[in-house]
């Protein structure tokens, strides 16, 4: 049996404690288990990550913090099921709208998308429909500032619900702090005739975003006690905490992987009540969410596996290489949203870690429909990954199949004898069922394969998207701490694009620099507008106008971080940029040669006393 790490156990409670960082909301504390993540190795980081996942499913211990399985969020999702199994039972001219932003968004479509197909299936009308904002587009990439318009969210809500009678609108921030959420909940509790909205987030309400919105007269934290004051009647808020993030702020891991167990729980219940004539019940929720927490368990399982599929990964990114995910069926959609968030994440290019969906745009079923006019970028079906990929691939590369037993295994089988001829860093990623006798054949041309087992039920395929989802965070989150784009759990490099990653890049740069948020705010401006002075028409502009302007440059939080620590100018901090290109050596070297300073100064001191 394994020995149990008892520093680890107490690290999974100190977040909870009040004097924990207390200026944060949960969503953006740093995660006290993986203070360390960047120097540990393939396996410990696939540790650190389980135990930070395992934070989901904690029990409610009756502190501050409600969680997955407390009452009181279990009783709100009663409530929201019920009222999504009215609509099913009696759907004429009603809607269940799931909207977000990043990937919050890009879950909203998922799971709009796969309810609906369970609709057809059954010979039904669809009722579910989706919002990302900055529209399709938004799905592959990374488009970060409609996430501050809360009357551009607003307004595409008002009209994808024309005409309607009735809509539940399901609001979906995992920080309780995106303004285009913020403005569509308002819109909601404005025409209660017709909408009922609900918030999905993963902060007390006491934790939501107070900052103003531009061109909005409320903040987030005032629409949330607005419905707070409808609470339980014409408006609904499932919030339960689940940890601070592994990479702080990196709301598509846990965040994700829980509104996906929460949401998908909620409408599978409806599902079944309104098509075998029963009722929802508490049970039936408990049960369903249970089953999560055993996809949890099963797939951290193979950590060894999953470890080897990191290491290879990080090998790739650090050489130049490329990670290619190579996905069937629902998996694909998995495989393109992990890989899209690498882009504002760990500021990867899209070529990085890229995702492939055996049928392009036709299995995506998205509203914009086929978007590879856009460019390469948007390619996404194997055909695209064999014309514009597959004639360069190399050793260099890593190729990593997504599939199950429901797929075709014979055009996985097609796929693998091609890669093959290029590279033999080929992956397998296989979720079967009990008792399924088929013989490996693909298995044996990939030089790691990691077959995941499930006993049989109606949302195993559910099961099997947030199995790949837990293992392809752990992937690529894990190939770039490799790549050393990570300093302790803190993402440096971030792209700063909307007012959000403004704010948490200034406490990034406080927590590292230790100088007061005034400063950081003013080596931040610097290095965003390339100036070693700042002038006042720079000084009095707003927010958007700086994340404007931010995003057209690279590394300006490296940038301002050296600025920072050695006291230099932005010429000097590039220079020692170009010199150590990974940001974490940067960052370590910038911290060494200032506490060199430091005490060189302190020495100086001493001996003037
Ligand atoms: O703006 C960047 C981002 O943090 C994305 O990475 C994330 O998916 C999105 O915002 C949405 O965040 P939230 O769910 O908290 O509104």
């Amino acid at each position: 049996m394994e020995k149990r790490d008892f520093s680890e156990i107490s690290d999974t409670c100190k977040w909870e404690s009040p004097d924990y960082e207390p200026w944060f909301p949960v969503s953006e504390k740093s995660n006290p288990l993986t203070r360390d993540i960047d120097k540990s190795s393939p396996n410990h980081i696939v540790r650190l990550l389980a135990a930070c996942d395992a934070q989901m499913f904690q029990k409610d211990t009756g502190t501050t913090y409600q969680r997955l399985f407390s009452d009181s969020v279990v009783l709100t999702m009663l409530e929201v099921a019920r009222t999504v199994e009215q609509i099913l039972r009696d759907p004429e001219d009603s809607l269940v709208v799931l909207s977000g932003c990043g990937t919050s968004g890009r879950l909203a479509f998922l799971m709009a998308s796969c309810f609906n197909r369970a609709l057809r299936d059954r010979q039904q009308n669809t009722v579910y429909s989706y919002i990302i904002a900055g529209g399709d587009r938004a799905l592959l990439t990374s488009l970060e500032a409609s996430e501050d318009d809360p009357k551009l969210g607003m307004l595409t809500l008002e009209k994808l619900c024309e005409g309607k009678r009735r809509v539940l609108f399901i609001g979906i921030s995992c920080g309780l702090s995106a303004p285009f959420v913020a403005g569509q909940l308002d819109f909601c509790l404005k025409h209660p005739d017709i909408y009922t909205p609900v918030l999905v987030g993963f902060n007390p309400v006491t934790q939501a975003r107070e900052e103003t919105m531009p061109g909005y007269s409320l903040t987030f934290r005032e629409v949330v006690q607005r419905m707070e004051e409808q609470r339980g009647q014409r408006a609904f808020i499932i919030n339960p905490a689940v940890g601070p993030e592994a990479i702080s702020g990196s709301s598509r891991m846990k965040g994700g992987s829980a509104t996906k167990i929460l949401l998908e729980t909620i409408l599978a219940a409806a599902h079944t009540a309104a098509f075998t004539n029963t009722h929802v019940t508490r049970r039936v929720l408990l049960d369903m969410m249970r089953g999560y927490e055993r996809v949890y368990s099963v797939t951290y399982s193979h950590s060894d596996q999953i470890a080897t599929l990191l290491q290879t990964a990080g090998l790739s990114l650090q050489c130049g290489g490329r990670v290619c995910y190579l996905s069937w069926g629902s998996l694909g959609l998995v495989g393109l949203i992990d890989a899209s968030e690498c882009i504002p994440t760990f500021g990867a290019d899209y070529e990085d870690i890229r995702g492939f969906i055996s049928g392009g745009y036709q299995d995506m079923d998205n509203i914009e429909g086929d978007l590879t006019s856009l460019g390469s970028q948007f390619c996404i079906a194997h055909e695209d990954f064999v014309s514009l990929v597959l004639p360069t691939l190399s050793d260099r590369d890593t190729v990593l199949l997504l599939y199950t037993c429901h797929d075709d295994v014979g055009d996985v089988e097609k796929m693998v004898h091609r890669v093959r001829e290029k590279t033999s860093n080929l992956h397998s990623l296989y979720h079967g069922l009990e008792g399924d006798t088929a013989v490996d054949s693909i298995g044996l041309l990939c030089s790691s394969v990691l077959n995941i087992t499930w006993p049989s039920s109606s949302t195993v395929h559910m099961q099997w998207e947030l199995s790949s989802k837990l293992v392809l965070n752990a992937v690529s989150t894990g190939s770039h701490v490799l790549k050393g784009k990570i300093y302790r759990n803190h993402m440096v490099d971030l792209q700063v694009t909307n007012s959000k990653l403004y704010h948490r890049a200034i406490h990034i740069l406080q927590k590292l620099s230790g100088v007061s948020l005034t400063q950081c705010e003013e080596a931040l401006l610097k290095a965003i507008y390339h100036v070693e002075q700042l002038p006042e028409d720079i000084t009095s502009a707003g927010v958007t106008t700086h994340t404007l302007t931010a995003s057209r440059r690279n590394r300006v939080v490296p940038l301002a971080l050296v600025c920072l620590l050695i006291g230099c100018s932005l010429s000097e901090a590039e220079s020692r940029l170009e010199s150590h290109p990974v940001v974490r050596d940067a960052v370590e070297a910038c911290l060494t040669s200032s506490q060199h300073l430091t005490s060189s100064a302190g020495d100086q001191n001493s001996t003037n006393h």
